[in-house]
């Protein structure tokens, strides 16, 4: 009865040391195969457009950045354009130059003063508002912070 009480001691305890070894063995393996699954960098990061002397208080100048989206294994990399303007040097804004219709790129025409899409004849305002045409919402707008001479907008 002794020697079975003592054998069966010992199975379950080299079971347990097993269980234990595999945890410390598998679970680090298991999180380096599904932890860049669920990566998603990219989303509210600040992107750097250029530097605040090259926008001056009137037209909106058009200004592109290349991001870096990470999703899980994959890395994507996506051109960013916008339109910057301001009024006084120190404040931004930034338009996205992408119709909210249906996705044609917006083009800034100062002699009416705002954004014309050429696919179906809208027109933004100045500050994004849609002036005319098929759009549902005005232009997508980013935060837009001045740091050490350079402009830049947050991902949204
Ligand atoms: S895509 Fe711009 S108005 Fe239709």
């Amino acid at each position: 009865m002794a020697d079975v009480t003592r054998r069966r001691f010992l199975v379950r305890a080299i079971a347990v040391m097993a269980g234990a070894i595999a945890a410390m063995v598998g679970a680090p393996a298991i999180g380096y195969l599904i932890g860049p699954s669920s990566d998603r960098s990219g989303s509210g990061d600040w992107i750097p457009l250029g530097t605040a002397t090259s926008v001056q208080p009137g037209d909106p100048v058009l200004m592109k950045a290349t991001v870096e989206r990470k999703s899980g294994w994959l890395t994507d990399s996506q051109e960013v354009s916008v339109f910057v303007s301001t009024e006084n040097g120190q404040n931004f804004t930034a338009l996205s130059n992408v119709c909210t219709h249906l996705g044609c790129r917006v083009r800034w025409v100062p002699d009416q003063s705002g954004f014309f899409c050429p696919c179906h004849n809208a027109v933004f305002a100045r500050d994004g508002s849609v002036a005319t045409g098929p759009p549902p919402r005005p232009l997508d707008s980013f935060e837009t912070k001045l740091e050490d001479g350079t402009i830049f907008i947050k991902e949204a």
